[in-house]
């Protein structure tokens, strides 16, 4: 059987829907997981959907797919800005990886402009809400299949 995807949620992640909707909109994060698996059968990928507040735990998570995944979507929340131990270890997985965002960073506090994850990611979604999960998933069928 095919390696799944992972996709990784970070911190606050847990709280979309209720957390400042009028920036990440009114769906939960099982709502995006369910839309996630749904478009993942008809694109016939499997998904591994995970979310924590823990670095540590994030990287345990990315350190799993080097054997058992074939693609990262990975929205890190702040560690997106933060971490240099998330992009270390992006950086010892060989498949593609993907950022997603559901604001548009850019657009925001300048602190949210600079990504570590980038200089790893293959592609970045930023501003598309949480429609932008799902244009990743599309897209990492066809990194997958490379
Ligand atoms: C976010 C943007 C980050 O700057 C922020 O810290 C988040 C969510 C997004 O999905 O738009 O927690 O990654």
């Amino acid at each position: 059987m095919a390696k799944p995807i992972y996709i990784l949620n970070g911190p606050n992640l847990n709280l979309l829907g209720k957390r400042q909707p009028e920036i990440y909109g009114r769906e939960t994060l099982a709502d995006v997981q369910a839309k996630a698996e749904d478009l993942a059968k008809d694109l016939n990928l499997t998904v591994r959907f995970h979310q924590s507040n823990w670095e540590g735990q994030i990287i345990d998570w990315i350190h799993q797919a080097r054997d058992e995944g074939a693609g990262i979507i990975i929205n890190p929340g702040a560690f997106t800005h933060t971490s240099v131990a998330i992009l270390d270890a992006l950086n010892a997985f060989d498949g593609p990886v993907l950022e997603v965002h559901i604001s548009n960073v850019h657009k925001r506090e300048s602190f949210r402009h600079h990504s570590y994850v980038s200089l790893r990611a293959d592609g970045v979604m930023a501003g598309f809400g949480t429609e932008g999960y799902l244009l990743a998933l599309r897209r990492m069928r066809t990194l997958v299949a490379e």
